[in-house]
C-alpha cells in the first residue's frame, strides 16, 4: 500500500453512463481546463454493467478507463452495489429492505438491499470480483471505493434470524441476555431465542413524535440492534473488500462515510478501511465549527491519519430544504477547510450535472450551461490551479493536538434511546458546544474514541459520556493520576455498556475520579434556567452564567466546589467542581451552560496547561496547523465578509498560495485563505 497520495486529489464522481459517449472527449477537455486529476466511477452502474444475471458488459467502462488513463486522470474505482438492478430485485425479492415500520419495500431508490441477504452478498461480491480481475492492472487505478454511503437498516425475518445468531455469539446464554437487557421488566423474559424480534415500531421502539427522537422500551436491546446492523452492513463492505484485496493487495480501499451519521459506528468500521473518506454537505445556516468537528471526527477515526473529502457540492445541494447557493469564495474556502483539518483531497459530487431525475438541480463541476465559464467554474479553475501548485507538499501531513474530545456511537444511541431525563438532550449538540469553544480559541482538537490512547493529551473532555465501557473509567483515572485534566458533564458515567445503571450513586463510573456524588437529576422546562455562580476567583471564569436543560444535585466527596446554583431548592449546591486526583484534576460541569461559560472554562484549563493559540483568536477566523517532521503548515481561513488583519508570531513564513514571504502583520480578504509554511514546529 502506498504511504501517501502523490498529490491532492481534485475532481469528483463521474456518472458517464448518464450521457452518450460523444460527451466523453468534451469531459476530458473540461477536466484539463479545471485541472481535475481524479474521478470516481462507476458508482451507480450495476444495471449497465450487468444487464441480467448471466450477462456482463464492461466494454464501455474499458473504453472510458482507457481514455482517462491516456489523459492522466486518476481513477477511484467504485463497486456499483449501492443500487441493485431492477431485474435483481424482481428475481430475488427477499433482497429488498423491510423498514422500521415493518413495510417491505419494492424495487426503487437506492440502498434498498437487506444487508443480511445472501443473494445480495453473492451478487455484490461477484461484480466486485469481476471488476477487480478486470481492472487490477489499470495504470491509473489509485483506490477502490466500495458501495456508496452505506445505510440500509433492515427489519426483515432474515435479519431477525441473523440477529438471534449475533446475540447467541455475544451473550452465550439466554439467561445472560435476559439479565443484560433487563427483561424482567414488564415480564418480557425470553425462554427461547426464536421469541426475540428486532426492536422496531411494531415491537419495542417508541417512535418519536413532532421531531422528537425515537426512544426504546429496552435500551439494551435497541442498542444491540444498532450494533448488529452496523456490523451486518460492515460485513457487506468486507464481503466486497476482501475479494478485491485478493487481486490488488496494494491498492487502498475505502467507502464514503457521512460524518456524524448516527446509524453506523464508524469507529468500529475504521480499522477495516484503508483510507477514511467522507461526504460533506453543510447547509449555509450552520456554524463552520460544525463542519470542522466532522472533519476532525473523520481524521480521528484512524488516529489522525489524513482522510479524503470524497464528496461535496460546488454550489447548491438540492436535497436540502432550501437549495441555497454557495456565496462567492465559499466553495473554495470550505475546500481549504477540509485540507486544514487533515483532508488530502477535494472531490465533488458530481462531475457533470444530471439532465433528469431527482438530482438535476444539484450543482456539479460542469453545470447545465455545459461550459466552465461561470462564477463557479472560474472558482473551480482557480482552486484546481492552486492545488496543482501545492503538489504533494501538504499531503500526508498530520496534526498535533493536545486536547481531545471523546465521542462514542453506542453512547449516542444510549443517550437518545433513553426515556428521560429530557427530550431536548441531544448528544451531538453537547459535543459540538465544547468543540466550538475550543475552535473559537484556535485550539486544535482530536476527536477520539473513549477507549483510545489518552497519553499524548493534556486535556480530555467527555461531554455527556453516559455509557462507560469496560476499562474506560480506569484509563481516565490513570490519565488524571498522571497529571491530565479531565472534564466531563452532567449525565455522564451512569450506565455500563448494556445500559444498566451503575448502582451505589451517580455518576457511577466517574464518582471516584470526580470526587462527588450526584443524588438527583433535575430536567428544566424550556423556559426555565438557573445560574452558575462562581465561588472561587479565576482569571478566566468570572461572575455568573446562565444554564439550562439539566441540573444535577450533587454532594462533593473530596472535590472542591468552584461554582454553585443560585435558584430553586438546590441553591448553593455545586454546579462546577474540581477534584485533585494524583497529579491531575477532574472537573465536573453539573449542568448545560451558556456558550460563554464553556469558552471561559476551556480558556481557564488551556491556560493552566500553557496551551495557546498560534495566532490571537479573532471572530470568524479559523486557524489550524498540519505538521510534518520538519515543517508546519498554518491555515488561516477568513469566514467573515470583511477583511481581517492578524499578527503572526515572530519569523518568516512562505505564503504558499501566492508565493510571498510574509512576517508581522498580514491582511486576509473576506472568504480568503492563507497557507503559511515554516520550518519550526510550535507547541499549540
Ligand atoms: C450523496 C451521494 C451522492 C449524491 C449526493 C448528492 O452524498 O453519495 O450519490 O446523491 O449525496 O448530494
Ligand atoms: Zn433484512
Amino acid at each position: 500500500m502506498f504511504e501517501k497520495l502523490p498529490k491532492i486529489l481534485f475532481g469528483g464522481d463521474y456518472n458517464p453512463d448518464q450521457w452518450d459517449e460523444n460527451v466523453w472527449e468534451e469531459d476530458i477537455k473540461l477536466m484539463k481546463i479545471l485541472r481535475a486529476n481524479t474521478v470516481t466511477l462507476p458508482v451507480f452502474s450495476w444495471a449497465k454493467l450487468q444487464p441480467s444475471e448471466d450477462i456482463f458488459n464492461f466494454s464501455w467502462l474499458d473504453r472510458l478507463a482507457g481514455l482517462l488513463c491516456k489523459n492522466d486522470i486518476f481513477i477511484i474505482m467504485a463497486t456499483p452495489t449501492a443500487a441493485q438492478p431492477a431485474w435483481m430485485s424482481k428475481k430475488y425479492p427477499e433482497m429488498l429492505v423491510t423498514d422500521v415500520e415493518g413495510h417491505k419495500h419494492k424495487h426503487g431508490g437506492r440502498s434498498n438491499f437487506c444487508p443480511n441477504n445472501l443473494d445480495y452478498r453473492r451478487l455484490s461480491r461477484l461484480i466486485a470480483e469481476k471488476m477487480a480481475m478486470r481492472y487490477k492492472d489499470l495504470p491509473n487505478l489509485i483506490m477502490w471505493h466500495v458501495n456508496n454511503e452505506y445505510r440500509s437498516y433492515c427489519y426483515c425475518e432474515n435479519c431477525a434470524e441473523a440477529f438471534r445468531i449475533w446475540l447467541k455469539k455475544c451473550y452465550g446464554s439466554l439467561e445472560e441476555l435476559n439479565k443484560c437487557w433487563y427483561t424482567n421488566f414488564w415480564g418480557h423474559t425470553y425462554y427461547s431465542w426464536e421469541e426475540i424480534e428486532p426492536p422496531s415500531y411494531l415491537t419495542e421502539l417508541l417512535p418519536g413524535r413532532l421531531g422528537e427522537r425515537d426512544s426504546a422500551i429496552f435500551q439494551g436491546m435497541a442498542i444491540d440492534y444498532n450494533r448488529f446492523m452496523s456490523d451486518s452492513i460492515l460485513d457487506c463492505y468486507l464481503n466486497e473488500a476482501d475479494v478485491i484485496r485478493k487481486y490488488t493487495p496494494n491498492i487502498p480501499i475505502t467507502t464514503n462515510f457521512m460524518g456524524s451519521y448516527k446509524p453506523l459506528d464508524y469507529f468500529r468500521w475504521a480499522k477495516y478501511i484503508d483510507i477514511i473518506s467522507w461526504d460533506n454537505y453543510p447547509t449555509n445556516d450552520i456554524h463552520v465549527s460544525n463542519t470542522a468537528i466532522r472533519h476532525d471526527l473523520m481524521r480521528g477515526l484512524k488516529n489522525g491519519q489524513p482522510f479524503l473529502l470524497m464528496e461535496q457540492a460546488t454550489n447548491q445541494v438540492n436535497w436540502q430544504p432550501y437549495s441555497a447557493l454557495k456565496r462567492p469564495g465559499v466553495m473554495r474556502l470550505l475546500s481549504y477547510q477540509a485540507i486544514a483539518h487533515g483532508g488530502d483531497s477535494i472531490l465533488f459530487f458530481q462531475w457533470r450535472q444530471s439532465r433528469g431525475a431527482c438530482e438535476k438541480y444539484h450543482s456539479a463541476m460542469v453545470p447545465h450551461a455545459s461550459h466552465e465559464n461561470t462564477r463557479v467554474g472560474r472558482e473551480l479553475a482557480k482552486l484546481g490551479q492552486e492545488l496543482e501548485k501545492l503538489g504533494d507538499k501538504i499531503v500526508g501531513s498530520g496534526t498535533n493536538s493536545k486536547v481531545a474530545i471523546m465521542f462514542d456511537w453506542s453512547n449516542w444511541w444510549a443517550v437518545e434511546y433513553s426515556c428521560g431525563p429530557s427530550i431536548d438532550l441531544k448528544y451531538i449538540n453537547q459535543v459540538e458546544k465544547y468543540y466550538k469553544a475550543l475552535y473559537d480559541l484556535n485550539i486544535p482538537v482530536d476527536i477520539i474514541n473513549p477507549s483510545g490512547d489518552l497519553s499524548k493529551y493534556d486535556i480530555v473532555i467527555a461531554p455527556v459520556l453516559y455509557m462507560v465501557k469496560e476499562n474506560v473509567a480506569e484509563s481516565i483515572e490513570k490519565f488524571v493520576y498522571g497529571g491530565g485534566t479531565f472534564i466531563t458533564t452532567f449525565f455522564s458515567g451512569l450506565v455500563d455498556e448494556n445500559d444498566l445503571v451503575i448502582l451505589g450513586g451517580y455518576p457511577g463510573a466517574f464518582r471516584k475520579v470526580l470526587g462527588l456524588w450526584v443524588e438527583e437529576i433535575d430536567a428544566l422546562y424550556p423556559d426555565m434556567s438557573n445560574k452558575i455562580v462562581m465561588k472561587e476567583k479565576f482569571s478566566e471564569l468570572k461572575g455568573k452564567y446562565d444554564c439550562k436543560l439539566i441540573c444535577d444535585i450533587a454532594h462533593t466527596e473530596g472535590a472542591k466546589t468552584l461554582a454553585i446554583f443560585d435558584k430553586d431548592y438546590y441553591t448553593g449546591y455545586p454546579s462546577l467542581t474540581e477534584n485533585s486526583y494524583g497529579k491531575g484534576k477532574a472537573i465536573y460541569v453539573a449542568t448545560d451552560p451558556e456558550d460563554d461559560f464553556i469558552r471561559d472554562l476551556m480558556k481557564q484549563y488551556c491556560n493552566e496547561k500553557a496551551l495557546r493559540s498560534f495566532i490571537e483568536p479573532q471572530k470568524g477566523v479559523e486557524v489550524t496547523q498540519r505538521v510534518k517532521v520538519d515543517k508546519t503548515f498554518t491555515f488561516i481561513l477568513n469566514h467573515n465578509s470583511e477583511k481581517v488583519t492578524l499578527t503572526l508570531p515572530e519569523g518568516k513564513y512562505n505564503s504558499l498560495l501566492n508565493g510571498d514571504v510574509v512576517s508581522g502583520k498580514i491582511t486576509i480578504l473576506p472568504k480568503e485563505v492563507c497557507i503559511l509554511e515554516n520550518s519550526k514546529s510550535y507547541k499549540l
